[in-house]
């Protein structure tokens, strides 16, 4: 392979740039040119292209974001703009891609490979952490960290007034943002996708917290396909249960951005360096994970369709200590 392709695509992640930076030096290191492309495949299509060296990639490990920039790109979902990308990449004389982002950018990554059968690896990166193949994915740990900071400052003052908060957390179908910053900020419950525990649990949760002089209440809810359903929950739960004020949080973008945590920097390098590895070593159509503490790959037709489930352990972890 004489040039390799970067792109970010989708939501951005903390984590992206430390990755975009890895791919391209590790593209240095084995004598291959490495090629930024603009806006995700939106760029690919408009032929958005432009050759990187390893000072292009100086100083941004520590920033959120995507340099690179990113889409959520229509006119990719078109067999007319895949064939616009191909000739764009064909005319650059790209011979392989490495596509950093989450399933919207890794189900276009394999129907492109399918297709043209271009050689392409993915990175997994989304604050959602909702692909299999690896623990964690690019950003997810940055995100929890801000949504757990946002918590700690929101219950000083819920337990200042004796008020419920609702604190809502991205989480786009899953609930993997809210279940690990549920724990680490202490809530009392939490409301996701994987396990409805529905209002009438919900509310014996907050009868036993005002029997157990609770003087706040947190409730983490993921937004879970609906951003703003927080309100409503809020309004109902009001409704049924006075004992304590009702307050709601939206955190939403505000957890998206910022500088990456040492975790994510470090995974996004290792997983930069063995996505170049993978398609140098002549693999295609795979993502690059962590797991149990090793790099693997695995088909992309495996990652987009199998669902990522959700530690039941930690689930038992949280109602336990929500006494
Ligand atoms: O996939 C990441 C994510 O941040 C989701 O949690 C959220 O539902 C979605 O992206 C929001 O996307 P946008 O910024 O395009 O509104």
């Amino acid at each position: 392979m004489k040039k390799i392709a970067v792109f970010t695509s989708g939501g951005d992640a903390p984590g992206m740039n430390a990755a975009i930076r890895a791919v391209v030096r590790a593209c240095v290191y084995y004598g291959v040119t490495p090629v930024g492309i603009f806006q995700g495949y939106d760029g690919m299509i408009r032929g958005e292209f432009q050759e990187m060296n390893s000072r292009s990639v100086s100083n941004i490990i520590q920033q959120g974001g995507t340099i690179l920039k990113s889409a959520r790109s229509e006119a990719f979902r078109t067999e007319a703009g895949r064939e616009m990308a191909f000739n764009n990449l064909y005319r650059h004389g790209i011979d392989g891609l490495v596509a950093i982002g989450g399933n919207g950018t890794l189900t276009g990554a394999h129907e492109f490979h399918k297709k043209y059968k271009i050689p392409v690896v993915g990175i997994p990166a989304t604050i959602d952490n909702d692909l299999d193949g690896t623990d964690f994915t690019l950003g997810y740990d940055t995100a929890t960290n801000a949504v757990v900071s946002a918590i700690d400052v929101i219950r000083d003052t819920a337990s200042s007034h004796n008020r419920l908060f609702f604190i809502e957390v991205m989480g786009r179908y899953s609930g993997f943002i809210a279940l690990r910053s549920a724990i680490a900020a202490g809530a009392e419950a939490m409301l996701i996708p994987e396990d409805d525990i529905g209002l009438d649990k919900l509310i014996a949760v907050l009868e036993r917290g005002m029997q157990n002089n609770k003087s706040s209440i947190l409730v983490i809810v993921a937004e879970a396909g609906k951003s703003g359903r927080t309100f409503q929950i809020a309004e109902e739960v009001n409704r049924r249960f006075s004992y304590y004020e009702a307050k709601v949080t939206i955190l939403g973008h505000l957890q998206r951005g910022g500088s990456p945590t040492c975790f994510d920097r470090v995974l996004a390098s290792r997983l930069g360096v063995a996505a170049i590895e993978t398609l140098l070593a002549g693999k295609t159509d795979v993502m690059v994970g962590r797991t149990a503490r090793k790099v693997k790959a695995t088909p992309l037709s495996k990652i987009i369709k199998q669902e990522k489930e959700i530690d039941k352990e930690l689930l038992r972890v949280a109602e336990i200590l929500a006494i």
